[in-house]
């Protein structure tokens, strides 16, 4: 028998794919991307060809994977999926290779997880479409070439930089960087998927999501459901502002979207390192946090707002973070307190 937890994930899993965009106008914003892959379709189809190989990077949830599955979808083409992690053997990438049909779409999600081994092998099946495998040990090893149906193989990470530089260089249909949408966008993806949950929204309501949502689709969408729930047990056939405001309190998500990771993080940036810089390795300690999640999870919005900054030699609490945080700033120049109190001495 399930937990009632583990039924709100499956739900949630079965919710996040009726939401999920199977079509270019559903896809709303990150239009120059947009533009660029129908233009690339549509010349592969022309020739008909698979489209080259594209690569889709940047934070998590901004949707990487349903750009994926709506290219697989508009070249007619069926979509392999796999990951990084998932990859370990050599033996395990020469299968889903030579398992591929001709013209079939291969996703790779998480890609900086490849392994170097993986990675080398698949310079040349993504370059001239052959495989060059060692089969057996010693002096009875000996070395094969196969040749791989034309395919497409679309890779997504959050961390580009942990890519080699000869992988990026064999997308040569072309390396996306996603970036975060904004309000109104956001606002358009509430909206969307509030029809499609069969939940009635004000606009205003759908605003003040779109505000707190780190202008990250996956997250609106979620934030939406919470409040869809909230609306429901209290029995409210619509789902306005204040029970948005009610919801987000109880997720204690503040009014520009931090959650209480987000200003522990720049809490402890400010009273312990006066501000910074602090080393990400200092911070993950001092925060018990990986700092892998520091990189990939906070650090992208609170530098999107403006709450933090990387410089060489670490990480900067700015003013707007003392101000969100109503944290005093002695970094200051011109500070009239501290000016009065130099006085003073
Ligand atoms: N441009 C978009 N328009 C509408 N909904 C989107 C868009 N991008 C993402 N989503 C929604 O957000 C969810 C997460 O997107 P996903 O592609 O899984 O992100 P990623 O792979 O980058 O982590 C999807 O299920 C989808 O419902
Ligand atoms: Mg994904």
């Amino acid at each position: 028998m399930s937990s009632p937890k583990n039924n709100t994930v499956k739900e949630d899993v079965i919710l996040d794919q009726t939401l999920r965009p199977q079509k270019w106008e559903e896809y709303i914003g990150q239009e120059l991307i947009k533009k660029n892959l129908k233009i690339s379709i549509a010349a592969a189809q022309e020739r008909n060809e698979p489209i080259d190989h594209v690569l889709f990077y940047g934070p998590a949830g901004l949707g990487k994977t349903t750009l994926a599955h709506i290219i697989a979808k508009e070249l007619n083409a069926q979509m392999k999926v796999t990951s990084g992690p998932a990859i370990e053997r050599v033996g395990d990438l020469a299968s889903i290779l030579t398992n591929l049909s001709p013209g079939d779409v291969l996703f790779v999600d998480e890609a900086h997880r490849l392994n170097k081994m993986i990675e080398e092998i698949l310079y040349p099946a993504m370059e001239s479409r052959s495989l060059d495998i060692i089969i057996g040990k010693g002096p009875s090893a000996r070395s094969i070439q196969l040749e791989l149906p034309p395919f497409t193989l679309i890779a997504a990470t959050t961390r580009i930089a942990l890519l080699s530089s000869p992988l990026r260089s064999r997308f040569a249909g072309g390396i996306f960087r996603l970036d975060f949408y904004s309000q109104e966008e956001i606002k358009k993806i509430i909206l969307r998927s509030a029809k499609i949950l069969g939940a009635e929204i004000k606009e205003d309501a759908a605003n003040e999501i779109a505000q707190r949502s780190r202008f990250t689709p996956r997250i609106a969408n979620n934030l939406l459901k919470r409040c869809r729930d909230y609306a429901q047990l209290y029995n409210k056939s619509v789902i306005d502002v204040q029970i948005t405001k009610k919801t987000l309190e109880l997720l204690e998500i503040d009014e520009i979207g931090l959650v209480s990771h987000d200003r522990q993080l720049l809490e402890i940036l400010i009273d312990k390192f006066g501000g910074g810089p602090a080393g990400l390795q200092t911070l993950a300690a001092a925060t018990t946090e990986e700092a892998e999640t520091i990189e990939d999870v906070y650090e992208p919005y609170l530098i999107r707002v403006g709450f933090m900054e990387r410089t060489p030699r670490g990480r900067v609490a700015t003013r707007h973070a003392y101000n969100h945080l109503k944290k005093f700033d002695a970094r200051k120049k011109n500070n009239p307190e501290e000016d009065a109190q130099k006085h003073l001495l």
